[in-house]
């Protein structure tokens, strides 16, 4: 199904829900019957038409399938390593012990909650209660999800640093919200070197984006796809706005094992005031290279942490059981196997593996002090006229084009940074392409190889 974004939204979504329907693979039922057309008997909840839903997203566009067989996947941002092997054996004997193969309590299994606590109670300075301050989820997102379905009504505004991660957007509109964008302004022209300490926050712009209706302000930091570490006073800053007008704060910090160069990661929940209208995310899938365990989990106070209790165990009753065991493993042991320190090096080789073939190219990029994505700004490279295109591609940014390109002529993917704008402000995107290096060192220099190819191409 090639869509592209920019059709108007009626004609988008009769398009999608007769490209879903035929996607389902319902080809058999499309024959009409008494010359009835019995291809869209049962409308789908409107609710879909809002927040990209049903638009072919980033995702699919470049996913492997679509992509050359022998093309380097630096695009999406999940592992070609195992998570350590202390941990998957954790996961094996809890397969072989008969409670973790069932139901959990929707809290999360008490050894996680236990381990979390044990994890994040001194970084937070609190004695968390694992009964009504820990909240074991099904990866981050379906998490924050369920704060939204816990805490947003109708037309209740959600302000989010823009570029953002692309989840959020749905699962706001899904549940009645409205986002609201607020720019992380990009390195201005003249600094030759940046890094994502030069993508900066405008902390006017963030007041005058708030609205009697405004609910919400999500801050990810470590930051996805720009790599920022938030500073103190710049979350001090944040902090405050939250508290004059009373707003929720979703600290979404799933890459905060994940900082580089001596940036420290800053938690807005310790500051004065902050702990009572703050709710941190982590997830098991970054921190222990298992995104597809979908162990995600909530700290926050009860306030906060009840109410979300209430959705997610509509939403999925709990998250699934023996790999609970085993995250919980991961946490009790990482310090005797100091995994999170080692982990933290070696994504710093992936790190400047990457950017030295930047560096060699003199293509301005910029260097993530957080996370393991790096924005490459692709302005510079020069695509040849008469490529052709999928109707996926050409109907959307320069970026898409470019990233695109570079997957088929290259042979590296990365993710088109416009993605992570809403429209209005996708051009901003577009000078970029996200590429991720959680991926192993040979794969990684494979791709530093390959990417010396773009010195042909460029202006
Ligand atoms: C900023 C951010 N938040 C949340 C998530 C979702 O994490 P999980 O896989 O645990 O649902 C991601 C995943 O890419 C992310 O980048």
């Amino acid at each position: 199904m090639f869509v592209s974004t920019r059709l108007p939204p009626s004609r988008l979504f009769a398009y999608c829900q007769r490209s879903l329907f035929t996607m389902a693979g319902a080809q058999s039922q499309l024959k009409p019957v008494n010359g009835q057309d019995r291809s869209n008997l049962i409308p789908f909840s409107s609710r879909l038409k809002e927040g990209r839903a049903l638009i072919q997203d980033v995702w699919s566009i470049f996913a492997a399938v679509n992509l050359p067989a022998d093309c380097i996947n630096l695009g999406q941002g999940y592992m070609n390593f195992a998570p350590p092997k202390w941990v998957t054996d954790s996961a094996e004997e809890a397969l072989k012990t008969v409670a973790p193969n069932h139901y959990s309590h929707p809290r999360g299994r008490i050894r996680l909650r236990e381990a979390l606590k044990a994890h994040y109670g001194p970084q937070l300075n609190r004695d968390l209660d694992v009964e009504s301050e820990i909240l074991v989820t099904s990866g981050a997102n379906e998490g924050q999800y369920s704060v939204f379905t816990a805490f947003l009504e109708q037309g209740d505004e959600v302000i989010m640093f823009e570029p953002f991660f692309d989840q959020y957007l749905p699962s706001v509109t899904f549940n009645s919200g409205k986002p609201v964008y607020v720019p992380l302004h990009p390195p201005a022209d003249s600094i030759k070197k940046p890094t994502s300490d030069d993508w900066t926050i405008n902390i006017d712009e963030l007041r005058r984006a708030v609205t009697p209706r405004t609910k919400m302000i999500i801050v990810n930091t470590p930051h996805n796809p720009v790599g920022k570490v938030f500073t103190k006073a710049e979350l001090v800053a944040i902090a405050e706005i939250a508290e004059e007008f009373n707003l929720l704060v979703m600290s979404d910090e799933v890459y905060d094992c994940l900082t580089f160069d001596g940036k420290e990661h800053f938690r807005i929940a310790t500051l004065p005031g902050m702990w009572d209208r703050t709710v941190t995310v982590g997830s098991a899938g970054k921190s222990f290279a298992a995104t597809g365990w979908r162990v995600g989990w909530l700290i926050g106070p009860k306030s906060i942490i009840q109410p979300t209790l209430a959705a997610t165990t509509r939403i999925v009753f709990c998250t699934n059981s023996p790999l609970q065991e085993a995250t919980a493993a991961g946490l009790e042991q990482a310090d005797k196997h100091q995994f999170f320190e080692t982990q933290r090096a070696e994504y710093l080789e992936r790190r400047s593996i990457l950017c030295e073939a930047f560096d060699k190219l003199g293509l301005k990029y910029t260097l993530p002090e957080g996370s393991y994505f790096v924005l490459l700004d692709v302005s510079k490279i020069e695509i040849p006229d008469e490529y052709t295109f999928p109707e996926t591609v050409s109907g959307r940014g320069r970026d898409f084009r470019v990233a695109w390109w570079m997957a088929y002529e290259i042979g590296v993917s990365s993710i088109p940074v416009s993605e992570f704008y809403c429209d209005e402000h996708a051009h901003i995107g577009e000078a970029y392409a996200r590429f991720a290096f959680c991926k192993d060192n040979d794969t990684l220099r494979k791709a530093a190889e390959r990417l010396l190819g773009l010195a042909k191409y460029l202006k």
